[in-house]
């Protein structure tokens, strides 16, 4: 039968290429472009050279932007506090891609070369059961019969040269990246010991903070229901066009050190892992898009959005759950709290960091100055405040009587 494997060109694919063969299969290579810095054409000729029946690229750029990007920016998604689900983010698009080349291939069952340790497995193989309940899943990673045969990277080397396989000249990393337009991920290898300091050299998208220019970049960003729609820079160019203006903010991010990360996360299955990241445009929109909602969004949605909203998508996005009931459900409820972030941050990116500048709205009118004013005795009476703290203290009187009595306080 045939078999549709994620294809990336690099050696532990090539492997499981040569290997699908081997068994019998035939292979259909299947490449995402999901704006990672890859030679397509280099994968084609190494994927047919092999001995892949065809090399498929699908190019879902726009896709990832407008379906799941700007969806993400506008929950402001982000998981345990810090990390913006780089790769989690692109697996679904990814995913959805390999099944329809699957399909139009006649492909029984999907192959990819990701570990039997981590979160992608995951991610990919309930989005292929969501997409084709019927597909079949071949994990080489998982399947005694290849890990036990391939144990180490010598393994892999004698194996290639027994196929003839070419293996690139460039020493290969001591770490493992996984890129895309959002972001590029570094873990494994010297990385596993969590007080190791990645060398200045690993990082790849951006620029360390401490060479970026000494002088501020600034642009303004602006919002449509939550949306970025327009990205104004500093010589007044304006990019309107969506996965332009992400790669616009990737650029000012990128030249400016903005979107590093190192930490220790925790994966679904129970692991702990450490993970170095660079997502410099999606920083810089995330940060710009939660200052305006400062301005544009009501207390209490924000507040409600804020406690059970983001945290739950951006849990089932690391988790894999995309399309699931629960993440058909939750995207509902992202678009509503984002009626009124319409508006514009002004905004500098400065050594490794984004400072909002300012920021208004011509159509929200949730923000008063003269409301706010610490100058002015119009619209709002200070004197009702003082009924509202009477009321508000009843409790706080009784609380305070009893921690009193038991000689607490
Ligand atoms: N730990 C991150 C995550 O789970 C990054 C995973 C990187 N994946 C990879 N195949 N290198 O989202
Ligand atoms: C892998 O294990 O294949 C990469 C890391 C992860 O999926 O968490």
């Amino acid at each position: 039968g045939k078999v549709c494997l994620a294809y990336s060109g690099g050696l532990d694919t090539s492997i499981i290429l040569a290997w699908l063969l081997e068994q019998g299969y035939e292979v259909v290579a299947f490449l995402a472009n999901i704006g990672q810095e890859e030679d397509f054409e280099a994968a084609r000729e190494k994927a047919l050279k092999i001995g892949a029946t065809k090399f498929i690229v699908s190019d879902v750029r726009k896709e990832f932007v407008e379906e799941v990007l700007f969806p993400a920016v506008q929950v402001n998604a982000i998981y345990e506090n810090v990390y913006l689900l780089g790769t989690s983010l692109a697996r679904p698009v990814i995913a959805k891609a390999q099944i329809e080349v699957a399909e139009q291939e006649g492909c029984f069952a999907v192959a990819h070369g990701c570990t039997g340790k981590g979160n992608d497995q995951v991610r990919f193989e309930l989005s292929f059961y969501a997409l084709k309940p019927d597909v079949v899943c071949i994990a080489p990673w998982r399947d005694p019969e290849f890990f036990e045969r391939f144990a180490g990277r010598n393994d892999l080397l004698n194996y290639a040269a027994e196929k003839d396989i070419p293996v690139a000249q460039t020493k290969a990393k001591p770490w493992s990246t996984d890129e895309n337009m959002a972001h590029i991920s570094f873990e494994a290898g010297i990385l596993e010991d969590p007080n190791t300091t990645p060398p200045k050299d690993m990082w790849k998208l951006t620029v360390d903070p401490e060479d970026a220019p000494d002088k501020p970049e600034f642009f303004d960003v602006y919002f449509e229901k939550g949306k970025p729609v327009k990205l104004v820079l500093e010589d007044k160019t304006e990019v309107t066009d969506p996965v332009e203006i992400f790669l616009t903010a990737n650029a000012i991010a990128r030249r400016n050190g903005v979107g590093r990360i190192d930490i220790v996360e925790n994966r679904f299955i129970g692991i702990k892992s450490r993970g170095c990241y660079e997502t410099p445009g999606l920083t810089l929109l995330r940060t710009t898009h939660i200052d305006l909602e400062g301005l544009t969004v009501d207390r209490e949605v924000r507040s409600i959005r804020d406690t059970f909203v983001t945290p739950t998508y951006s849990k089932l996005l690391y988790n894999g759950l995309y399309f699931t009931p629960e993440g058909e459900y939750v995207r509902t409820m992202i678009q509503p709290s984002q009626n009124t972030v319409n508006g514009v941050v002004r905004a500098k990116a400065y050594k490794g960091n984004v400072y909002n500048l300012g920021r208004y709205s011509e159509t929200e009118k949730l923000y008063d100055a003269t409301e706010s004013s610490m100058d002015e005795l119009t619209g709002f009476h200070p004197q009702e405040a003082g009924g509202f703290i009477t009321t508000q203290a009843i409790r706080i009187k009784k609380y305070g009587e009893s921690v009193r009595e038991k000689g607490e306080f």
